[in-house]
Formats: C-alpha cells, sequence, structure tokens
C-alpha cells in the first residue's frame, strides 16, 4: 500500500511516503528561526509550517517518483504536540485526503516512534517495553498486544530531551540541547562530576529529572569562567550518564518485573549514543531482544507516522472527517479507544 504521511507537531515539517516496506521518499524541512530563543516558540512553528507544508509534501511525491492520484492512503499525526503546528499539517492532509476521495488516518505521534524501528509494522516478540525519550516524553509503556499501552512509569517532573535542552541552555550550546551534549560528552569523563540519579533508591518505574538539572546549576556556578570552559566536556559525560544511569536501570528492573520478551526504544533521546551503548551492554547475553531504531529516524520524521499507519490502513480503520488534532493525546487513549 501506498501511503504519503505528514508529521508537523512540533518544529519540522515532514512528509514521507512508503511503498508496504519501501521508503520512497523522507522529507524533513526543520526550523532554524528558533535558535535564536534557545527553544521553539509555538507561533513561529506554525508559521514556518503553513510557508513549507506545500513545497515538502510536493518534494516527498517528487522524491517517490509518484502522482498524489497513485497514493492510496493518506496519515497525518493528530497529537501530541503544539497546537498551532499540528493544526496546519492535519488539516493539510485531511483536506487533500477529502479531495482525492483516499482512506485518511489520524495518527498518535508517540504510536510513530514506536512504529520506528518496524518496517511494515512487524512488531518483536510481545511483551514488549517501550522506552519513550524524546523532548516532551519519557515514559515505560508495556505493549503486550498490538495497539493497546499500558503506562508503568514515567517522570514525574522534566522529560529527559528537556533536561539536555536545558542543561545545554545553560552550558551555552544552543538548542537543540541533545546532541551538542552528546558531542561533548564523547571527550569527557562521565564520573568526573557526581551528579544526583532521580528517584534511586525508591520503588516503582517513574523517573524525575528536575533535580540533576538543579544539580548542574549550583555547580556551574561554583566553577569560574575559565573552569566552566575547561571542564565543559566532563560537565556533559558527567550529565549525559545521570540521564542514562536510570533510562537503563528503570527499564532492566521493568523486565524483569513484567516478563518482557522485547525492548524498543524510542524517542528523539533514542539517537544518544552513550544510550545506545549502554542499552546494547546491558543486552549481552540477555533472555530479551534489544531493538534500536535508525539514527535518521529517531527524531521526528514522518516515515514513522506511515509506519504506524500502514498495519491499521490494511485492516480497513479510518477517521472520520469530523475528526480534529489533539494538542494533548496520550498513547492510553488509544488503548481505550481501541478495545
Ligand atoms: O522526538 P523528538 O524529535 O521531539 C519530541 O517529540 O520531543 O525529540 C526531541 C528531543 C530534544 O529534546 C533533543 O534535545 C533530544 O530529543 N535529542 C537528543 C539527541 N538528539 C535529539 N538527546 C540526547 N542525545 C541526542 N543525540
Ligand atoms: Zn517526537
Amino acid at each position: 500500500m501506498k501511503i504519503l504521511a505528514i508529521e508537523s507537531s512540533c518544529d519540522d515539517t515532514a512528509a514521507a511516503v512508503i511503498d508496504a516496506e519501501q521508503v520512497l521518499a523522507n522529507v524533513v524541512s526543520s526550523q532554524p528561526v528558533h535558535e535564536i530563543w534557545g527553544g521553539v516558540v509555538p507561533e513561529l512553528a506554525s508559521r514556518e509550517h503553513m510557508k513549507t507544508i506545500q513545497p515538502v509534501v510536493g518534494l516527498a511525491l517528487k522524491k517517490a517518483g509518484l502522482d498524489l492520484r497513485e497514493i492510496e492512503g493518506i496519515a497525518a499525526t493528530r497529537g501530541p504536540g503544539l497546537a498551532g503546528s499540528l493544526l496546519v499539517g492535519f488539516h493539510f492532509a485531511k483536506a487533500l485526503a477529502l479531495a482525492l476521495d483516499k482512506p485518511f488516518l489520524g495518527i498518535n505521534h508517540m504510536e510513530g516512534h514506536v512504529y520506528a524501528p518496524f518496517i511494515s509494522g512487524q512488531l518483536p516478540p510481545l511483551p514488549m517495553l517501550v522506552l519513550i525519550v524524546s523532548g516532551g516524553h519519557t515514559q515505560l509503556i508495556r505493549v503486550a498486544q498490538e495497539g493497546r499501552y499500558e503506562l508503568l512509569g514515567q517522570t514525574l517532573d522534566d522529560a529527559a530531551g528537556e533536561a539536555f535542552d536545558k542543561v545545554a541552555k545553560l552550558l551555552g550550546l544552543g538548542y537543540p540541547g541533545g546532541p551538542a551534549i552528546s558531542r561533548e560528552a564523547a571527550s569527557g569523563d562521565p564520573a568526573a562530576f557526581a551528579f544526583p540519579r532521580g528517584l534511586k533508591g525508591r520503588e516503582g518505574l517513574d523517573f524525575s529529572y528536575s533535580g540533576l538539572k538543579t544539580a548542574v546549576l549550583h555547580t556551574l556556578r561554583a566553577l569560574s569562567e575559565e573552569q566552566r570552559r575547561t571542564r565543559r566536556a566532563d560537565l556533559c559525560a558527567s550529565f549525559e550518564e545521570a540521564v542514562v544511569d536510570p533510562l537503563v536501570g528503570q527499564s532492566l528492573r521493568a523486565i524483569d518485573l513484567h516478563g518482557i520478551r522485547s525492548l524498543v526504544l524510542a524517542g528523539g533521546v533514542a539517537a544518544n549514543q552513550r544510550l545506545r551503548q549502554r542499552l546494547l551492554q546491558a543486552n549481552q547475553g540477555a533472555g530479551w531482544q534489544l531493538v534500536l531504531p535508525e539514527l535518521a529516524h529517531c527524531t521526528d520524521n514522518a516515515v514513522m507516522i506511515a509506519r504506524a499507519a500502514h498495519g491499521r490502513l490494511l485492516r480497513g480503520e479510518r477517521s472520520g472527517w469530523d475528526l480534529e488534532a489533539t494538542p494533548r493525546f496520550s498513547l492510553m487513549e488509544l488503548s481505550e479507544s481501541n478495545p
């Protein structure tokens, strides 16, 4: 099935075309306009989406070598995300589908991240555990049956990606912070600074990152201007380790507690090399399967939306023309509407 998918939940305008297992086009246009503000400005994001949505979709079709009439299904991110940003991509997709009389499906953005590594939507052995780590989410989700999501644990304050972005700002490393911190961290010592590990020693499968951000702030205040520069790599490596440690620790705990057979890493922070490395180490000789998404499919893109839509469209699922985009849309709601 040839699917055109659109993703516009935050600050990337993305369109992709897949034909069953094949990716025919993957176009992502990011928005440098936010850089000077040190974070995404929602109003600017939606205006940029309005400017780029048409050329981005046009380019995706051109790269795929297809005419709109040859597309057999259209999918778009419905939420969660920024209200104004979601509206642009979602309504563009819905209008196209309506005008062309094609099947249309609104997709949960986080389900997109879950399906990013799965060509043709084939899942690994169930029950699987999904560790979702992005700018807005840090969650451990158990999937015992396709399409049903059970929340095992989540962050009580900041998301892991948010912690990367905030600490990068403190260090003057710009936005987005994750890639910049990882680059610096590569030449630093992860044990140089003793930063706190969230909810260490507590029961349960939740996370907490606000104390870590404050600890970095206090450490920076105690350093001279020069030390901040010379010890930047050590600061980044120690901070990164303090983010990664609980992610790996809680995932292993969840695997033990909930009879998990596979672990899937999802979301923008899945691009983090240290996290990938630590999970690969933990997986050595273990009885569960580890699935890491390709780097190109970790951060927001429309291939993941197309993959999440693929199985649903094939099963005949359709969204009504009255469906609206929704900024707050948890994966667990999907399970409720899909018994
Ligand atoms: O999934 P995503 O593209 O957007 C959201 O839905 O949030 O994730 C973006 C987040 C940002 O916080 C960014 O700093 C983080 O992913 N990120 C990384 C890396 N690449 C992106 N964090 C750590 N290491 C990376 N290499
Ligand atoms: Zn995302």
